[in-house]
């Protein structure tokens, strides 16, 4: 077992599990706010099942769990692959032009999505399950108290003002990119792949990373043109 922890091909693994798994939540994330566009009850029901309900806080735990260990591990990777490289880390390289510019930047561009997601949970997890999780059924939202299972009506709020789309638009662009390659880095190392299969896993990332973030894209943009074509929807 301690291959797992020490090697970095095991580094490498956790990263690929995890990662793997961050990215089917995202999947089911991304699909269950594109209800919100469809029926606000719909959506707010969701949203009362992922309450302050045990299996939901466990599921809280678990993520927050594979976000820590996906970033650690990272975190260590990016500092031993800085210092095998020595000297050559700071002097001026040309990218080979095989090699794409997100596989360069996956350290950094998952720093910018981390960074967002503190942005994403002060407007919704914050106000939402921490809120009920403290006992209180009713939370000030833009000088008005809503319950904190509405979770229709923050999004409304938050994605009526054009500051919280653009940085939104920014996150999902950086998040495109980490996954992008991520996914595709994922299965390569787990080992899923031949060089007929390498290219395909490579189009099913794209694919995958495409639906994930416009998805979330679809969302923000739709309540953003509502509230400026129909404020009173
Ligand atoms: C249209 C965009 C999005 C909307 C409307 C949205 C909405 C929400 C809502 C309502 C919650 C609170 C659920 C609850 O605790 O009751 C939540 C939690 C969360 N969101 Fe988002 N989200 C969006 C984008 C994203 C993105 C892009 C990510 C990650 C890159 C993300 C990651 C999370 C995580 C990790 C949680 C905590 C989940 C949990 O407590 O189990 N969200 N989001």
């Amino acid at each position: 077992m301690s291959w797992l922890l020490n090697s970095s091909i095991g580094k490498k693994l956790i990263m690929s599990i995890t990662g793997i798994a961050l990215v089917l939540f995202l999947l089911f994330h991304a699909a269950m706010n594109v209800t919100a566009v469809f029926s606000a009850d719909a959506y707010n029901t969701i949203c009362s099942l992922l309450g302050a309900n045990w299996y939901a806080v466990a599921g809280t735990i678990a993520l927050g769990g594979l976000v820590a260990i996906h970033f650690i591990y990272a975190l260590i990777l990016t500092i031993q692959n800085r210092k095998a490289r020595g000297h050559d880390a700071y002097a001026v390289s040309v990218r080979p032009k095989n090699v794409e510019w997100a596989s360069q930047n996956m350290f950094v561009l998952g720093v910018i999505v981390i960074g967002f997601m503190v942005l994403h949970f002060s407007q919704f997890w914050y106000k939402m399950m921490f809120t009920e999780l403290m006992g209180h059924h009713e939370v000030e939202l833009g000088g008005k108290l809503v319950s904190p299972q509405d979770g229709a009506a923050f999004i409304q709020y938050y994605f009526s003002q054009a500051w919280v789309v653009v940085a939104y638009i920014v996150w999902y662009i950086a998040l495109w990119f980490h996954l992008s390659h991520g996914f595709w880095s994922a299965i390569q190392t787990i080992g899923w792949n031949n060089l007929v299969w390498m290219n395909r896993w490579k189009v099913i990332s794209q694919v995958v990373a495409t639906l994930i973030c416009l998805a979330f894209a679809f969302v923000t943009l739709y309540f953003y043109a509502r509230h400026l074509f129909c404020p009173f929807a």
